[in-house]
């Protein structure tokens, strides 16, 4: 076995309410990558230094494997005898792949027809019960909260405040690579947890004195999806960003609390500036996000229009999801689409090409 702790159970142990008698679940999740985005920290006056946090490069594609670990984990620690979530897809999918690897049921129910295909396959394949709904993100949740606490199952959304824990540790982890904290870090907001936790995660390693000061928390809901911004319930959320499709998130208060003590904010990026900034980042730093991920970056490109960034600050956007869980999407809004062409003449179009 490596020497080197793997999940972020065995790497951030101390930081966890976990004890000896926690059957650990981990599918060595964690240690993502912290990318510089060179090409777009150059193109802002004055230039600064801009980090991607690519957590598509978790074991199910998304930054929900953190807490996941966790929640399952816990659930396991319990003796749960099955768990259940409501879903935009990504918590769908982790969900499915940790209670397969822990042996525990997993139910599912997602808005029917409206969650990225990957991640609809991600919980077949792993074996979930899935079950479709007339309804959105909201309705799903709400059901789901119901249906637990009569039939006695395991809520493993972000409201059960294990997933929390987990997710925290992508704050540790970019302190760690940094070596010190970001000015500001720039989140896509949904239903609200991951701000939340990556707020969590940056007070206690201020408290533990592994940081100094703490970043500005930075989160962006898609407009029409923005009951944060707008400040009531959106009862039909629509956006692209298919992830972030919710009107009523549970951790509502607690972003909106990370925002104001850390003096950031929560805002909203239009659908056309989230899919900008969805190809920039694929085109230009040639990372693939799906485009949730890209409001984070949508949001930075709209604060540095607004010129709010001084030579020094280190900022970080993290990627929440990988590209490939939504290709229909990428296929949609490609620059370049494909060109067929019979095989004698694949030379010739190469000849007009650059
Ligand atoms: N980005 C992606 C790719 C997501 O899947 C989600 C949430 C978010 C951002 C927002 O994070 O909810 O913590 O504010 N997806 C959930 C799901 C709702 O069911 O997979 P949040």
């Amino acid at each position: 076995m490596s020497k080197h702790p793997q999940g972020v159970i065995a790497t951030y142990r101390e930081f966890l309410p976990v004890t000896d008698k926690t059957p650990i679940v981990s599918l060595h999740e964690g240690r993502t990558p912290l990318i510089a985005a060179r090409q777009l920290g150059k193109t802002f006056n004055p230039p600064i230094a801009v980090y991607l946090k690519c957590e598509g490069f978790n074991p199910t594609g998304s930054f929900k494997d953190r807490g996941m670990c966790l929640a399952i984990s816990k659930a396991l620690e319990k003796k749960a005898r099955a768990v259940i979530c409501a879903s935009t897809g990504n918590t769908s999918a982790s969900a499915s792949a940790y209670g397969a690897r822990a042996g525990l049921p997993v139910c599912v129910v997602i808005p029917e027809g409206e969650i990225a295909m990957g991640k609809l396959a991600q919980a077949i394949i792993h074996g979930a019960k899935v079950l479709q709904i007339k309804g959105n993100f909201d309705v799903a949740l709400d059901m789901v909260k119901e249906i637990a606490a009569n039939q006695s199952l395991e809520i493993v959304n972000s409201i059960n405040p294990f997933r929390i824990e987990g997710q925290k540790t992508a704050a540790f982890e970019v302190c760690d690579v940094l070596g010190t904290m970001p000015t500001y870090h720039f989140l896509p907001v949904g239903n609200a947890g991951n701000i939340t936790a990556y707020w969590k995660g940056y007070r206690e390693y201020k408290d533990a004195k592994r940081i100094s000061s703490l970043p500005k928390m930075m989160g962006f809901q898609a407009a029409g999806a923005a009951p944060i911004v707008i400040g009531r319930v959106v009862n039909n959320p629509e956006t692209v960003a298919s992830a972030i499709r919710i009107g009523n998130p549970a951790s509502w208060k607690a972003a909106a609390n990370a925002a104001a003590e850390s003096s950031g904010t929560i805002d909203m990026v239009t659908d056309d500036e989230i899919l900008d900034a969805y190809k920039m980042v694929a085109e230009q730093e040639g990372i693939f996000c799906e485009p949730a991920s890209a409001a984070s970056v949508a949001g930075l490109l709209k604060l540095a229009r607004a010129g709010i960034f001084q030579a020094n600050d280190a900022v970080v956007c993290t990627l929440t999801g990988h590209g490939l869980k939504d290709v229909d999407r990428a296929m949609a809004v490609a620059s370049r689409p494909t060109t067929c062409v019979n095989a004698g003449d694949v030379a010739e179009a190469i000849r007009g090409w650059l």
